[in-house]
Parts: C-alpha cells; sequence; structure tokens
C-alpha cells in the first residue's frame, strides 16, 4: 500500500517535470506571450492612463487575471464570479470601472506616487493553474513633463584605484534637455549642456577623475577611484524653456580596499590539552573599511572577546581579535581540535583562516607533517591536507 502511493507520488513527480519541460517550451502550459503594455509609459499626472495584458490563451480557458502595483493588487478581473471584475483598494490608484476588462484597465488622473512597478498575471483555468507575469514600469511627472528617477552608480561599492560608472535615469516628455550636472556632496564636478560648445564640462575636484570619452548626457565614468570620493553623489536635470523644471536625485558610494592577504592566528601555547585554556589573537591584512572577525573552534562560534581595530598605512585599517576559553575532552572527540579565524566585509570578501590545537606528541604523523613552529600559523590549503591526513590517521 504505501509501496503503491509512493509509485503514484513518483510517478506524478515525473510528470510535472515532463509538463514543465513542455510549458518551458511553449510557453506556460499552452499561454503564449503575455506583456504588459502601459499608455503612455511616461505620463504628467492628472492624466488617464490605458495598461493592457497582451496574452494569448491556447488549451484553456481564463481562471483570472490579477492587476499589481509592486505587490499590491488593485484589480482583478474573474469570469466564473458575479461580478466578473474587482476593484481592490490601492492608495491613489482610481480604476475607470467601465472602461476595463478582461485585457484592459484605465487609471484615472494619475498622481506622482502612483509611478513604479506594475505586473499583470493571468492565471488559467487548468488542473495546476499556470500562471505567468509580466511587468512594466509607469512614470507619472510633473511640470514641464520632467522626473528623474534614479542615480544608479555601477559598482556602488568599488576597489580603490578602480572604475566606476554613474547613470542618471530621468524622463522628459513636454521640452528638450537643458542641462545634466553631476555633484559630489554639494560640489559639482561634470556638466552636460546639449546646446553648449563643448557639450560637457569638468570642473576640478580633487580625487575625481572623469573619463570625457565614456561619458555623456546620461552617464559620467570615473577613473582610479580613492577613498576620499566615498559619499553622496547627485545629478540634477534641467529641462529647456519654458519651464526650466528641475528635477535631482542621489545616491552613495563607497570606495574600498580589500585585505590582501588571508588573516593570522596566533595561539599562546604550541600544544594543548583538554583542560588548558586557550588564549588567541586573529588579526587582519589592512584594508578599508576593517573586517569584522570571528572564532570557530571545530566549527561552533566561540564568544567573542576583545575587538579592535589600529590604523595602518595609507588611510587603512587592521582588525584584531582576541579570545580565551576553556578546553574540554569534548573539543577532542574527533582529534586535535580546529580553531578557525573567518574574516569578513559585508558581502564583499570572505576569508578564512585555521589551525589545529595539538595535544603534544601524542601523534607523530601528524607531527611530521607541520613542524612544532608552523604549527600556530596555517593556511586554508595546509588546513585540508591537514584534515586528509587527520581522517586517513583515525582510520589506520
Ligand atoms: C480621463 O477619463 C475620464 C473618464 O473617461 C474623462 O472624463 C477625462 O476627460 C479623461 N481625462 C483626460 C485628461 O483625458
Ligand atoms: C477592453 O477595453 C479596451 C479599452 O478600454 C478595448 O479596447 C478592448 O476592445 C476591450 N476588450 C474586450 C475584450 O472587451
Ligand atoms: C516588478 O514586479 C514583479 C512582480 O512583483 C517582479 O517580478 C519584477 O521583478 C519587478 N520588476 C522590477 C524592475 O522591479
Ligand atoms: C577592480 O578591478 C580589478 C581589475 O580590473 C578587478 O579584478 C576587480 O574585480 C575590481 N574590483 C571591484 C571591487 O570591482
Ligand atoms: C552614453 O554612453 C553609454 C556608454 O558608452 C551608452 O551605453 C549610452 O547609450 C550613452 N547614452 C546616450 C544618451 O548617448
Ligand atoms: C545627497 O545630496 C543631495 C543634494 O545635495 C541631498 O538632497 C541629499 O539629502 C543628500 N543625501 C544624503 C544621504 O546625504
Ligand atoms: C594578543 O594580542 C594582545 C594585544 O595585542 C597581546 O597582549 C597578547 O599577548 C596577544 N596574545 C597572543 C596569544 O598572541
Amino acid at each position: 500500500m504505501a509501496g503503491d502511493l509512493k509509485r503514484i507520488k513518483r510517478h506524478s513527480y515525473v510528470l510535472n517535470a515532463i509538463l514543465l519541460f513542455i510549458s518551458m517550451i511553449y510557453g506556460a502550459g499552452g499561454l503564449r506571450t503575455t506583456e504588459l503594455r502601459i499608455m503612455p509609459r511616461v505620463v504628467q499626472r492628472g492624466r488617464n492612463v490605458t495598461m493592457a495584458c497582451l496574452y494569448e490563451l491556447q488549451d484553456y480557458g481564463i481562471y483570472s487575471v490579477k492587476w499589481y502595483k509592486g505587490t499590491q493588487e488593485f484589480y482583478r478581473y474573474s469570469p466564473l464570479e458575479n461580478p466578473t471584475t474587482r476593484v481592490l483598494p490601492v492608495n491613489g490608484i482610481k480604476v475607470d470601472r467601465l472602461r476595463s476588462n478582461e485585457t484592459h484597465v484605465v487609471i484615472l488622473r494619475v498622481v506622482a506616487s502612483l509611478s513604479g512597478n506594475y505586473s499583470c498575471e493571468v492565471i488559467q483555468n487548468a488542473p495546476s493553474y499556470p500562471h505567468y507575469m509580466a511587468s512594466a514600469r509607469l512614470d507619472v511627472v510633473g511640470v514641464g513633463g520632467l522626473r528623474a528617477t534614479d542615480l544608479r552608480i555601477s559598482p556602488p561599492v568599488v576597489q580603490r584605484g578602480n572604475d566606476t560608472t554613474l547613470a542618471c535615469l530621468y524622463e522628459l516628455t513636454d521640452a528638450p534637455l537643458y542641462s545634466v550636472k553631476w555633484y559630489r556632496g554639494r560640489h559639482e564636478f561634470y556638466r552636460y549642456s546639449p546646446t553648449e560648445n563643448p557639450t560637457t564640462k569638468i570642473f576640478p575636484f580633487a580625487g575625481i577623475n572623469v573619463d570625457l570619452a565614456r561619458s555623456n548626457q546620461s552617464q559620467v565614468v570615473l577613473t582610479r577611484v580613492s577613498f576620499g570620493l566615498s559619499g553622496n553623489f547627485s545629478c540634477e536635470v534641467t529641462a529647456d524653456a519654458p519651464s526650466f523644471a528641475t528635477s535631482i536625485v542621489s545616491n552613495t558610494m563607497e570606495v574600498v580596499a580589500l585585505p590582501p592577504s588571508l588573516p593570522t592566528i596566533q595561539t599562546s601555547q604550541h600544544y594543548y590539552i583538554p583542560g588548558d585554556v586557550l588564549r588567541a589573537n586573529c588579526s587582519s591584512g589592512p584594508s578599508r573599511p576593517p573586517p569584522d572577525l570571528a572564532f570557530f573552534i571545530n566549527d561552533m562560534p566561540v564568544t567573542p572577546g576583545t575587538h579592535q581595530v589600529h590604523p595602518a598605512p595609507e588611510g587603512l585599517f587592521r582588525s584584531e581579535l582576541y579570545v580565551q576559553i576553556q578546553l574540554w575532552p569534548a573539543h577532542y572527540e574527533r582529534g586535535a581540535p580546529i580553531l578557525r579565524c573567518q574574516s569578513k566585509i559585508g558581502d564583499l570578501y570572505r576569508d578564512d583562516a585555521a589551525v589545529a590545537l595539538y595535544s603534544g606528541n601524542s601523534d607523530p604523523k601528524i607531527e611530521r607533517v607541520t613542524s612544532p613552529g608552523s604549527a600556530s600559523n596555517l593556511q586554508v590549503c595546509q588546513f585540508l591536507l591537514l584534515i586528509h591526513i587527520i581522517v586517513w590517521a583515525n582510520n589506520t
């Protein structure tokens, strides 16, 4: 009985996998192209917007079509319900119910806060309710038909000496561009004005090197960045006459230097036996910002001791972590305990160093591999080799 059930389950897995495979080739369960078209995509506030969800069904009918602003649903069409359409309250969205249907939604008198990501989700009336989603962006612009939407910095966290690109995203509908000005803090360093000759202008700022060949009306490339550039950048867009409307967006950039080497571990003794108190330091190589350090014994975190940050040359820092812990027989259950120090800077950098805490000459096989002096400062590849040897030694 249980075996039958298992077999059925396995069959349905296989079936699902085949269906998934087919749907990947032919579009979700016979659903052809889905696209969300917003008309107009950039609109002045107070006007009406029509959104069209374009889909073409093949095998099954529609179960429902759901419309979202971001993650909030604001309109739903379900042919099996009565009434078939439903408006869900979302701040600022006024749906024209009479002109909305299974494929179109009309939003009346849009306000600035309606700028953003919209999606339509088409759910089919088939056994597993296959569904498909399409998204598009609406930008509601103000006076002069202008709105700067984003200052995109890539990468936003950049290594000292590397390049970074700042892209100013803006929408301009009713007038031509007058200028785009770029600031670090309040200091303008680059300007693009299409009506002037030359169209680009650089204002000197200590540490900023603009690569003119790769900069234009929508982006500026900075080369050989230094620590002093970390901070707030802005781009200010101005529309031409008659409005000369302006719009500004900002974002931050951070210049970093990663440690050039693994952290190093120092222990108070060469050998430890259960009952000993282990005192150990872990130090990082020079970097900026200083890394976070953490100790582990046999991969269990050790209660943190003192953490210190020391200045190093060239504006860099070294981190140091000190721990003190009593060693118990349990630490030795699988041979010499492994003390590991992890060095980490956000999601940007991670390195580990590890040492084995031997109990004297009790295991000569291992002592031959790592001479007593170097036993307290091991690097990762040696560490992996060591684990192999420990396993091998335990098995013989
Ligand atoms: C928006 O739609 C409403 C209702 O259909 C209409 O009365 C109004 O004139 C439209 N507004 C614009 C700016 O087209
Ligand atoms: C849905 O409404 C749009 C405009 O609001 C119209 O163009 C379209 O033909 C309508 N579709 C159906 C199936 O009624
Ligand atoms: C827009 O929203 C959809 C659904 O929430 C999401 O899958 C998509 O990644 C979003 N797109 C952007 C550009 O944020
Ligand atoms: C900096 O540039 C070097 C060489 O081009 C590259 O390997 C490295 O990944 C870059 N670092 C960052 C953080 O972008
Ligand atoms: C600006 O330069 C970048 C990179 O060369 C290019 O991708 C982009 O299309 C240019 N933008 C304009 C408006 O010319
Ligand atoms: C960045 O600069 C802009 C323009 O000077 C300012 O409006 C904004 O508040 C600043 N942002 C931060 C996080 O300092
Ligand atoms: C760890 O560092 C502290 C402060 O630098 C020092 O006093 C101590 O002796 C060091 N301990 C070991 C085991 O190296």
